[in-house]
């Protein structure tokens, strides 16, 4: 089967079964079975697979149809530019979450050797970024279960990082002293139950714990805010990733905890993904 072959049937078999990037995925999926990069498949289109590799594209195909993630598939995805490990048992970094970054960096801009907590760390993207792109910042995170920090642990070790993460539950009192944070980041699970219905195929894959929160979504918003308050500095700003028309009721929330400043941050698609407040 040459690279043109085996492009155009995985692009046909992926759109068979409703998957809406088909053409992207079947270019990501060529380039991770070949080792190619893009552009090499357009010039090596008339290049023979190897009986390994097409053996191994088939195998990934009927992983996708069964629409099992892309990103568990590879192994690895990229957030903020850099690669983290991803696999069954922790949530797959969502380009959404950059925007809870990006705010998280305005935040810190004039505050020099920030140290920041990330709670519900999952993969570690998001302390392990901070961490990266503040030189002298100091990042703890915490995740309560074991398969999530296994990840966390790796991803630190794979991208360099000085960052820490410890096993800890946000719903218990937390294991620091007062008024030690700048910044307490967090994308913690948020979708109700019953909204469940509307997630793709592809995030059932993804664990439950890292995904449902009771309370129409808001329980570790409220736990967060009064487990965690009095580890911030004065002046120190918590910074939460929202679900669709949860910024609203997140801000409601900072707002009557007497947080100032209170912002929202839209993502690409324009709805309101980071929510900010001052202590
Ligand atoms: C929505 S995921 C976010 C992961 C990562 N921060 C990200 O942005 O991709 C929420 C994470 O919270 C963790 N988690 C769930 N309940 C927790 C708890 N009670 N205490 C600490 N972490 C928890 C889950 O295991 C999961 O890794």
């Amino acid at each position: 089967m040459t690279i043109f072959e085996a492009y155009n049937s995985t692009k046909k078999r992926l759109e068979a079964v409703g998957i809406k990037d088909y053409v992207f995925e079947a270019k990501q999926i060529i380039m991770h079975v070949t080792g190619l990069k893009a552009a090499q498949i357009l010039t090596d289109y008339n290049n023979q697979l190897t009986q390994f590799q097409e053996n191994n594209l088939i195998a990934l195909i009927h992983q996708r149809e069964v629409h099992y993630p892309l990103q568990y598939i590879f192994g690895s995805w990229d957030f903020y530019g850099r690669p983290f490990k991803v696999g069954v048992g922790v949530l797959i970094p969502r380009s959404d979450t950059e925007t809870v970054v990006e705010q998280s960096l305005e935040i810190l801009k004039n505050t020099e050797s920030p140290k920041v907590l990330d709670l519900c760390a999952g993969s570690g993207c998001i302390g392990i970024t901070i961490d990266l792109e503040i030189s002298d910042a100091k990042v703890t995170m915490i995740e309560k279960f074991d398969e999530a920090l296994r990840y966390a642990t790796e991803n630190i070790t794979l991208n360099n990082s000085s960052a820490t993460v410890l096993k800890g539950d946000i719903f218990e009192k937390p294991q620091f002293e007062n008024e030690i944070f700048d910044l307490i980041v967090s994308n913690p699970p948020y979708i109700p139950q019953n909204e469940m219905k509307y997630c793709s195929h592809e995030v059932k894959f993804e664990p439950e714990t890292a995904l449902l929160a009771e309370d129409e979504g808001l329980e570790f918003y409220k736990a967060i805010i009064k487990n965690y308050t009095p580890c911030l500095k004065v002046g120190g700003s918590f910074c939460f990733e929202v679900g669709f028309k949860q910024a609203e009721k997140v801000s409601e929330l900072l707002n009557q905890n007497g947080f100032k400043d209170i912002k929202i941050k839209n993502d690409l698609n324009g709805i309101g993904r980071a929510v900010s407040g001052t202590k």
